[in-house]
């Protein structure tokens, strides 16, 4: 009898696993311990060379490189619809300043294409046209 101790052991073990019927909720173990920290939603960085731009030489900047064949900006009498917007979408200066350099969607990326200042000063220009803060 002693040796079978084990074997009932097994036993009720196992018909403890039986009762689990197919479709009934699954409760997974939960990790009780977080180490680390969750990652936070990174801010979108610009790098400070794009920073204060010269919103009034941008509108030349916006006129001449293309954007207006895309957007909409009312500052600039442009009627564009292959992007958003820009009147409606009112974007904050970091969101303009990293569009531009790298492009995205359909739009194509300006960084090589406009020198540093003309895209701070074009950024600049989007923002103020728009009714937002040109120095973000
Ligand atoms: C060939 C068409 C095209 C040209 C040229 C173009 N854009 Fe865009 N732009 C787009 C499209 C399409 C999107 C939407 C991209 C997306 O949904 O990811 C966009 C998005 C944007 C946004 C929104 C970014 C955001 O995060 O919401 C801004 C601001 C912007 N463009 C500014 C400009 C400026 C300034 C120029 C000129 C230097 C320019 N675009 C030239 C097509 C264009």
């Amino acid at each position: 009898m002693r040796r079978l101790a084990p074997l009932v052991l097994v036993l009720v073990l196992a018909a403890g696993c039986s009762t689990s019927k197919p479709g009934e909720k699954i409760v997974l173990p939960l990790p009780t311990t977080i180490v680390g920290t969750v990652p936070k939603a990174q801010p979108v960085t610009v790098p400070p060379q794009y920073k204060g731009g010269d919103a009034t030489a941008g509108k030349a900047v916006f006129t001449s490189s293309g954007c207006s064949g895309c957007h909409t900006l009312a500052d600039a009498n442009a009627h564009g619809t292959v992007g958003p917007n820009l009147d409606q979408l009112k974007p904050p200066l970091a969101k303009v300043i990293v569009q531009v350099i790298n492009g995205g969607g359909a739009m194509p990326a300006f960084k090589g294409q406009l020198s540093v200042k003309q895209i701070a000063d074009v950024s600049a220009y989007v923002v103020k046209a728009t009714g937002g803060n040109p120095n973000g």
